[in-house]
């Protein structure tokens, strides 16, 4: 018997081509899964073995059941959910973005992890079994000026998962987040060095998060040894955070 932590489950990554998104594709295949990338972005590997990159929207819940009628046919049942991809948007302030910027941030951050909960919930629901790991953000529970739009849609998804971790409790589908500080790869690449000293400075630790970090701890949630954790909010701020 394998002793690999995710052997043989099927997961959904989404956003699995970016900085985050890459690092979990690679725990979630080194601990045993068959993952499926949806992405908008070019794939940055082709698919075979036990990785399938499809194209996708998940903001677009006709996108993203067709991307599961795919998945099912390569792999099976899907019994893990990884809601990851999202967007910066403007670095500018509530008065000076406009309502078309702000949708397609809330779209693209909290939108999409409302789609994917439910068009992928249903099969692990009558499975009895599943995890759903969503990637918000520190931003989420403190606010940040210049960040208005992403700042509440981390928030958003953060109560999100406390909504669907109760609805789901009985189920034996669990749903859980992880709300990263600054991780020095993906979309904080878009930030200036001005800022992400001021970020460094708030950070106890005195560093950034690494993508492993993060993959770790998303594993785990994903896995089975996490039993009676659900609608909770995991943190990994290097002591920033505080609650
Ligand atoms: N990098 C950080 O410092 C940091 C900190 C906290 C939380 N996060 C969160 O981690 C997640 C990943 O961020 P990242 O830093 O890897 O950014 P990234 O830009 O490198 O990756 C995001 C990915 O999401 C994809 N994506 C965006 N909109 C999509 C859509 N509608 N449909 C399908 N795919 C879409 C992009 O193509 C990209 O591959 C995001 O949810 C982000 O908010 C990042």
């Amino acid at each position: 018997m394998s002793t690999k932590a995710l052997a043989g489950k099927v997961a959904v990554v989404t956003g699995g081509n970016g900085g985050l998104g890459r690092a979990i594709v690679r725990r979630f295949i080194s601990e045993g899964a068959y993952v499926a990338v949806l992405d908008l972005a070019p794939p940055e590997k082709t698919s075979g073995g036990s990785l399938l990159s499809i194209r996708c929207d998940v903001t677009k819940p006709e996108s993203v059941k067709r991307s599961l009628a795919q998945i099912r046919q390569t792999f099976g049942t899907v019994q893990i959910l990884v809601n990851n991809a999202g967007v910066l948007g403007p670095v500018a302030t509530v008065a000076e973005i406009n309502v078309a910027a702000w949708r397609r941030v809330i779209d693209a951050n909290l939108t999409s992890t409302f789609v994917c909960c439910k068009v992928l919930a249903a099969d692990m629901i009558r499975a009895s079994y599943g995890r759903i790991v969503n990637v918000a953000s520190i931003q989420g529970k403190e606010g940040t000026a210049l960040a208005g739009p992403y700042a509440a849609s981390k928030a958003g998804v953060i109560a999100l998962t406390k909504t669907l971790g109760k609805e789901l409790a009985t189920t034996g589908v669990l749903v859980n987040c992880v709300t990263p500080a600054a991780v020095n790869a993906g979309m904080f690449d878009q930030i200036s060095a001005e800022r992400r000293a001021d970020i460094l400075r708030r950070i106890p630790m005195e560093r950034f998060c690494s993508v492993d970090e993060v993959a770790a701890m998303v594993a785990w949630l994903a896995g089975d040894e996490c039993s009676f954790s659900t609608g909770a909010v995991f943190d990994l701020s290097g002591g920033r955070s505080a609650y």
